[in-house]
């Protein structure tokens, strides 16, 4: 173990540009639940009951029941230390750039968080899955911030476009559909000119998301895993840090910023 995270930080700190993934692991030890795995979200609903454009179109108050209890829910979670070391990493080292499966926002508070009175753009993550916090008007498409008191009732409760009364929904990417080409497609050319891509807690096996270690890859770059079971990704990693996100990654960055300043 000690091994690995020797490696991984020398390769962090020779790194010029750094590439991030994260998936539900890293959100974990804020109290999220990951999809897969015991406990997982994915083991109690079935995704294609809550996670489709049918769904939606047969059930659009269910749909929402479910969106709007996770959006109440992720709100009282806190990023934990994971996010704010990686917001700390992408603040300080521009050539730094963070995606996320995730849609719960929490990259987006650290990053705001860690800015304090600076400007925290730069620690955003290009969130590849959407953000649940935000609303998609399924009619013309207009992105809105979305509320938290949701009136799941009745389907005429639901909430409505201000601008043309389409239904609206989650800014979530559900299964089947494709996700936003500018941010997967900025995703890719980060990934193909990094250094370094480090993957933190995710199975990696949603794609087009988990193409991202593997064009890093391809293209000559190493993989660093932080995840505490193995992924189909290990095989191709150059460290794997076998542990929690909240511990390993903050291990392995601050170490990386202080030789950075030196
Ligand atoms: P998964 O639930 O598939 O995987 C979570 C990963 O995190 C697993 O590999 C766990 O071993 C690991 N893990 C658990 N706790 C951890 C911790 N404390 N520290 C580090 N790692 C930990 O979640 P994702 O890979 O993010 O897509 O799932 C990918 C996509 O599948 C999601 O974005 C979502 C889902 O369906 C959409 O909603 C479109």
């Amino acid at each position: 173990m000690i091994g690995a995270l020797e490696r991984a930080h020398t390769l962090v700190g020779d790194a010029e540009r750094i590439v991030v993934l994260t998936g539900a692991g890293v959100s974990a030890e804020s109290g999220v639940p990951t999809f897969r795995g015991s406990g997982g979200l994915w083991k109690s609903r079935r995704p294609e009951e809550l996670a489709t454009p049918g769904a939606f179109a047969r059930d659009p108050r269910l749909v929402w029941e479910w969106y709007a209890s996770r959006r109440t829910f992720v709100s009282g979670c806190v990023p934990n230390d994971a996010h704010l070391a990686l917001a700390r990493l992408a603040l300080t080292h521009s050539a730094t750039t963070l995606i996320t499966q995730n849609v719960d926002g929490l990259h987006h508070r650290a990053a705001e968080a860690v800015a304090r009175d600076e400007d925290p753009t730069g620690a955003y993550p290009l969130e590849v899955h959407g953000a649940i916090h935000r609303d998609l008007c399924s009619s013309c498409g207009l992105r809105t911030p979305g509320r938290l008191d949701v009136d799941t009732t009745s389907a005429e409760t639901l909430p409505r476009c201000d601008m043309c009364a389409g239904m609206l929904r989650p800014d979530v990417v559900w299964f089947g559909e494709a996700l936003d080409p500018g941010v997967i497609g900025a995703s890719f050319e980060a990934a193909r000119l990094a250094d370094v891509c480090l993957v933190v807690g995710t199975s990696a096996v949603v794609y087009p998301a988990a193409s991202v270690p593997e064009i890093t890859h391809q293209a000559g770059g190493t993989v660093i895993e932080i995840n505490p079971e193995a992924t189909p990704l290990t095989s191709m990693a150059a460290a794997s840090l076998r542990g929690l996100a909240g511990e390993l990654v903050p291990a392995l960055l601050a170490e990386t910023m202080i030789d950075r300043k030196r």
